[in-house]
């Protein structure tokens, strides 16, 4: 792996913009080309694992739509196989992967047909003990490429093509406890879905726009789903394929780096963490002129998340993310702007807004409104510390 992988996390793409529109409308192109490769950087993975290091302890962990061995989740795992106390990992890649092979060519693995390496057939590698192999005094990567290319049955080709929603992989899926991975961004309602069927645990990747559709959103107000502890200052940094062609990234695309960054990713999960039972200090007062109503829903606005009013107990429109902010012992979520506003041709005449998908106006004063951003409607709970 090229050192400028590893360092890049750190650095900022510098002189371009950055801004959340920019980011969203890549994601966008992104799911619209199918360009889904984005590699997460090792210290992303390893700064959010350890907020739940003690529920891995004894779990079989699934790293799917992955590249063994390449990738930074792999490496992380087995890596940390021993700490962590796991009792199986397993990672599968996808047919078609750019980087399948570029450290581990199959051919070198024990029991691969040279077809299958030739064809870049997807595979799974299964560990279930990392041992100091070649007695250097550590269980590290050197021992698991050790146990790969000398062991039979840890690495094996796969029936299929490695899709997550294959029967094999389903079956994976279903025998494991975990799964950690950065699923396509493309597919991660039908990725987040598949979890939830076969109620799994999980710890992965996705856009923030996802929050808005209506099947992610209910499992977040369901308390089926929640943000996990997220990207260090919400920067998201990956590494895109060098093959790929950048113009679609122009403006989180890096040169320097070869990284791009992205505001509006973060980690999503239904294993404990502690932010979620902190207490959101709460230290202004309501004021109607400072917390103005909707035009098309009754509730109030609260455009900072730090200013959530601590003497108001009606519905209140907050920013998404509060989401990352979200104690359930302290606030109910009802719903959100994109399900709860009513449309504004059935409030103001043509022309007085600006018309769009459903979100919350507010009035200017001049007989015109203003369109918001997506809102979370929430409530203060009753019993909750001001
Ligand atoms: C966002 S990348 C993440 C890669 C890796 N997990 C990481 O974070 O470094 C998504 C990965 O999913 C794979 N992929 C795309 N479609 C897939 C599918 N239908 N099933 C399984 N994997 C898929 C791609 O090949 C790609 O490696």
């Amino acid at each position: 792996m090229r050192q400028r992988v590893l360092r890049g996390g750190l650095c900022a793409p510098r002189g371009r913009k950055t801004g959340k529109r920019m980011a969203t409308s890549t994601l966008t192109q992104a799911k619209k080309n199918k360009a889904d490769e984005f590699y997460t950087q090792m210290p992303d993975i390893e700064a959010e694992v350890r907020h739940y290091r003690d529920q891995f302890e004894g779990k079989s962990v699934l790293c799917n739509c992955d590249d063994p061995y390449e990738s930074h989740f792999f490496k992380y795992f087995a890596l940390n196989f021993n700490f962590l106390k796991l009792r199986k990992l397993v990672a599968t890649c996808y047919a078609g992967s750019s980087v399948m092979q570029t450290e581990l060519p199959l051919y070198d693995v024990y029991g691969v047909a040279e077809s299958d390496a030739e064809a870049r057939n997807p595979y799974k590698i299964e560990i279930t003990e990392v041992v100091d192999t070649n007695a250097d005094g550590t269980a590290d990567l050197v021992d698991v490429a050790y146990l790969l290319r000398n062991k039979k049955n840890v690495l094996t080709v796969l029936k299929g093509d490695g899709d997550f929603r294959s029967p094999e992989c389903v079956e994976l899926m279903r025998q494991t406890d975990i799964v950690v991975t950065n699923p396509p961004f493309s597919l991660f309602r039908e990725f987040m879905a598949q979890l939830m069927a076969l109620d799994k645990k999980f710890l992965i990747i996705g856009s923030k726009n996802a929050i808005t559709y209506l099947d992610i959103f209910s499992l977040i107000k369901e308390d089926k789903l929640w943000m996990g502890h997220g990207f260090p200052n919400g920067n998201a940094f990956f590494r895109v394929p060098d093959a790929y062609d950048r113009e679609w990234a122009a403006g989180v695309f890096d040169q320097t780096t070869g990284l791009v960054k992205f505001r509006n990713v973060s980690w999503f999960t239904n294993l404990d963490v502690s932010k979620r039972h902190e207490f959101l200090t709460l230290y202004r007062n309501y004021t109607p002129e400072e917390y103005p109503r909707y035009a098309n829903y009754d509730a109030i606005e609260v455009s900072k998340v730090s200013e959530i009013p601590c003497d108001y107990d009606g519905e209140m429109g907050v920013p998404i993310t509060f989401l990352d902010k979200y104690n359930p012992d302290q606030f109910e979520i009802i719903g959100s702007s994109r399900f709860l506003g009513r449309p504004m041709s059935e409030i103001a005449p043509k022309g007085t807004y600006v018309a769009g998908g459903i979100r919350f106006y507010l009035p200017k004063g001049d007989g015109t409104y203003r369109r918001l951003y997506d809102r979370i409607v929430i409530r203060r709970k009753k019993r909750s510390a001001k």
